[in-house]
């Protein structure tokens, strides 16, 4: 039988595929598509310290390949999150790791806090591309020094292992990627949205009530793969790959690239069943082209000697 378990850190997954946080419920409301034992892993929403009621509608705008979104983290916070959610996932043989986002870093300092006594929660996942911090346009998931510290001041305070989950809307994802594994980061998620909008000539309504919002799906697949490639050559931590995935040979491209798991979100709204047939169809795929081990193929991107900065003329 083909071996189809990955680590991540200290972690085994029995199989690289994740939910993608935010699309697979928050607990496991999707279990009656996908029983919580088929997965590597499920990754909650991102859960914040207060609750947010999120962004006005319309926030979801669907576009020829994907969609944008501007849910804008809308969550009952922390303190429901332990008395409603945690409770359910008592005694359910799957690995959680649980999204956590804030608006400074000490908000993700004290969420994870209260986390860290819940058994249930396996690890943690730090959303980086939240885009305010104490209320000002500071970007973590585009500062380098600030991703870090982020990182860094949650890994202080849990003995859970950490990923730190990027957003592709930089100009040098690497350098990030080489922040959160200096500030101690277990793994690395490449990638969070693209942020994208939607216009309608005619009558100039924007797409989304906050007019940019974050681009997923199909379309962002070649950015996200370049994002996680470009984080797998720079770290020697795991990269957990998330992009416009939605078919098996999409996954095992992020696993060729150097991820050692993947992420699928959009794609599961079209097909909340599609996790599991992934996972299902996997052996069959491998053994046709002859992979006895999926470790085989991480990383077995070949002639990358040519790979530059910049390839793109
Ligand atoms: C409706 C929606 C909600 C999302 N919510 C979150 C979230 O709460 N936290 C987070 O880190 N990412 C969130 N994401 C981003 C996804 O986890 C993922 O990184 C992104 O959509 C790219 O993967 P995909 O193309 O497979 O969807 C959300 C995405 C969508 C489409």
């Amino acid at each position: 039988m083909t071996d189809l378990s990955v680590r991540l850190g200290t972690l085994t997954l029995r199989n690289p595929f994740l939910s993608a946080s935010g699309t697979f419920g928050h607990g496991l409301e999707m279990e009656h598509f996908v029983s919580p034992e088929t997965l590597g892993g499920w990754v909650s929403k991102t859960v914040t310290l207060e609750p947010r009621p999120g962004n006005p509608a319309p926030r979801i705008h669907e576009t020829e390949a994907g969609f944008l979104n501007s849910i804008g983290l809308e969550n009952h916070g922390v303190e429901a999150y332990l008395e409603k959610i945690v409770p359910v996932l008592k005694g359910v043989d799957a690995l959680i790791i649980t999204n956590v986002g804030g608006a400074a870093p000490e908000d993700f300092v004290t969420t994870v806090e209260r986390l860290e006594d819940a058994d249930e929660v396996d690890a943690y996942e730090l959303n980086l591309s939240c885009p305010n911090v104490q209320g000002g346009k500071l970007p973590y998931g585009t500062d380098p020094g600030m991703a870090e510290d982020v990182t860094r001041r949650v890994k202080d305070v849990t003995k859970k292992p950490v990923f730190s989950k990027l957003s592709p809307n930089v100009s040098r994802i690497g350098d990030m990627a080489k922040a959160v594994e200096a500030g101690g980061a277990d793994g690395i998620t490449a990638v969070n949205t693209l942020l994208g909008m939607a216009v309608d000539w005619r009558t100039g309504e924007p797409g989304l009530a906050t007019v940019q919002g974050g681009y997923s799906g199909v379309g962002i697949k070649p950015v996200a793969l370049r994002c996680a490639w470009e984080c797998a050559r720079s770290v020697d931590i795991p990269v957990i790959g998330c992009g416009g995935i939605s078919t098996l040979d999409d996954a095992l491209e992020f696993l060729v690239v150097g991820c050692s798991a993947v992420q699928v979100g959009t794609a599961s709204f079209a097909n909340p069943s599609l996790l599991a047939e992934l996972v299902e169809a996997l052996p069959a795929k491998l053994a046709e082209a002859g992979v006895e081990s999926i470790q085989e193929l991480i990383g077995s991107l070949r002639s990358s000697d040519g790979a530059g900065e910049v390839a793109a003329s």
